[in-house]
């Protein structure tokens, strides 16, 4: 059997996706199956790993049922996940407690004692000690559940708990390290000052390879139940989510980079050395390819701001013609300056703040203002998160050249338009359907099997429209970003007064 297809599997936080491609990557089959989370109390954000690993059998399973001549060529397989979130498992590789997510923030005590704990904690980390990563989470454990402290021998990402699963083997890989706080990110490797600021030692974290290397063979029982030759399937170190989908878009050399408009917001850039700005919230990482690094800006609130907005005005169902209504009122120069300013950190703040605490703000609202008003500052308002992240990038001395736009929000030509006039730089917006972090995940594997070289595999979609920001608006927009910043500056300030 000649072995022609990769399986890319993507550890999401809403679900979990399979795709399985060809050598081309064409689409053989696909599979998504969700997972639900859970928050026992306020501020926790909780899976079962478990749960994971039965939806991981259940895409499999369908997409075995979709295209099962291709399934039988599997070849190889590679992993992306939701970063930060942590696995902790006792001598036997069981389960202890349910994960702790990236988006859990029950551990601030823990994130400030651990960054004060070591004198150069941010140099060494190159990030700031943030709740959502993976270091604060097991300290929280070790005070608050020392029973499952005491019995944990391993601490595993999730992506790397769904490879343990697959082979047997714990390892993770150079992208998704980063997050934890316990990487040596500059030289690829563990730093044992941060494992040990972190309560923990060597033998706690699994082995380190690069994402397009191979970690592991899918296990005998497994090849066999799929009916795969024992020891044929590899399985790459693949990648954190974010930078699965860099790899699945080509942001594969410096300067290349993605803007995603989705839930969240983020702004990824590769870079060809290790780049950090962790005082204005950049994260730096490592980029699941050798030798290149990359950093990323994160707006928590960004697609679902104009969801949240939508749904309050029962038009959840019609955003498009909300946008379309926006778009109208935009036209008009005179409403547009005179619009009201939103700040969307409805969920807090990450990038440039790391400010769980920050709040959203209407500001400026007059009796002649609508619900449309409204909207236009919301989708302005996500578009002056993005500025932020443009500037703190800007500061840390990377050098963006190209940007790609996907998610959801970047189905909206207007809101593209603006992004690009606000932000000032050129977006280039994919044609075809998005597959993300599971094509990403899919080339780790193509590169970890050694079927064809990176830059046969890493290739960049087509260009369904180019945004070019146009000068003029930089002038209108600047005051008003102006406002923008000092309105979370003064709602900053009220909180600690
Ligand atoms: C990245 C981050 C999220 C998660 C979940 O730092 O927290 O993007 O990876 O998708």
């Amino acid at each position: 059997m000649t072995r022609t297809t990769f399986l890319g599997l993507d550890i999401g936080t809403s679900s979990i996706k399979a795709l399985l491609v060809n050598q081309q990557q064409g689409v053989v089959a696909e599979a998504s199956v969700p997972v639900s989370i859970s928050r026992p109390h306020p501020l926790w954000s909780e899976q079962d790993p478990e749960e994971w690993w039965q939806a991981c059998l259940t895409a499999i399973a369908q997409v075995k049922h979709a295209g099962p001549e291709g399934f039988l060529a599997l070849h190889s397989i590679g992993l992306s996940g939701q970063q930060h979130g942590a696995v902790f498992l006792d001598a036997d590789g069981r389960v202890l407690r349910p994960a702790i997510l990236w988006n859990d923030g029950r551990c601030g005590r823990e994130a400030e004692e651990l960054q004060n704990s070591v004198p150069d904690f941010v140099a060494r980390a190159s990030n700031l000690a943030m709740v959502g990563f993976t270091a604060p989470k097991v300290l929280w454990v070790r005070r608050h559940e020392p029973e499952v402290f005491k019995k944990t021998r391993k601490i595993l990402l999730p992506k790397d708990y769904i490879r343990y699963r697959l082979s047997g083997a714990y390892v993770t890989e150079m992208s998704d390290a980063g997050g934890t706080l316990w990487h040596d990110i500059a030289g690829r490797k563990w730093d044992d000052t941060l494992l040990s600021a972190g309560g923990i030692d060597r033998s706690y974290v699994a082995d380190l390879v690069e994402g397009s290397a191979e970690s592991a063979r899918l296990s005998d029982a497994l090849s066999t139940e799929w009916g795969l030759a024992k020891g044929s399937v590899v399985i790459a170190g693949g990648a954190g989510d974010n930078a699965a989908a860099a790899v699945g878009i080509g942001a594969v050399k410096a300067g290349e980079g993605l803007l995603s408009m989705g839930t969240s917001g983020v702004l990824f850039a590769v870079t060809d050395r290790l780049v950090t700005k962790p005082e204005r919230v950049l994260n730096a990482m490592c980029h699941a390819l050798p030798n290149r690094w990359h950093v990323m800006g994160v707006t928590l609130s960004a697609a679902s701001a104009l969801t949240w907005f939508a749904d309050m005005l029962g038009k959840g169902d019609h955003m498009a013609e909300l946008i379309t209504e926006v778009e109208a009122f935009a036209s008009d120069p005179v409403q547009r300056a005179n619009a009201p300013i939103f700040v969307p950190y409805l969920s807090g703040e990450r990038t440039p703040h790391n400010d769980p605490e920050a709040n959203g703000i209407f500001a400026g609202l007059r009796a002649q203002h609508d619900h449309v008003a409204m909207a236009y500052a919301v989708m302005e308002g996500v578009a002056f998160c993005f500025a932020d992240d443009f500037d703190v990038l800007a500061a840390s001395g990377a050098d963006l050249k190209s940007c790609f736009l996907v998610g959801g929000g970047a189905r909206s030509q207007f809101w593209g338009q603006m992004l690009s006039d606000v932000i000032q730089f050129n977006l280039e917006l994919p044609a075809g359907a998005e597959t993300g972090a599971a094509l990403g995940a899919a080339r780790l594997g193509m590169l970890a099997a050694g079927v064809a070289s990176e830059a046969e595999i890493c290739f960049k979609p087509a260009v369904r429209l180019r945004y070019h920001p146009n000068a003029d608006e930089k002038a209108f927009y600047k005051p008003r970003l102006d406002r923008f910043r000092a309105l979370y500056a003064a709602e900053h300030h009220l909180r600690s007064v």
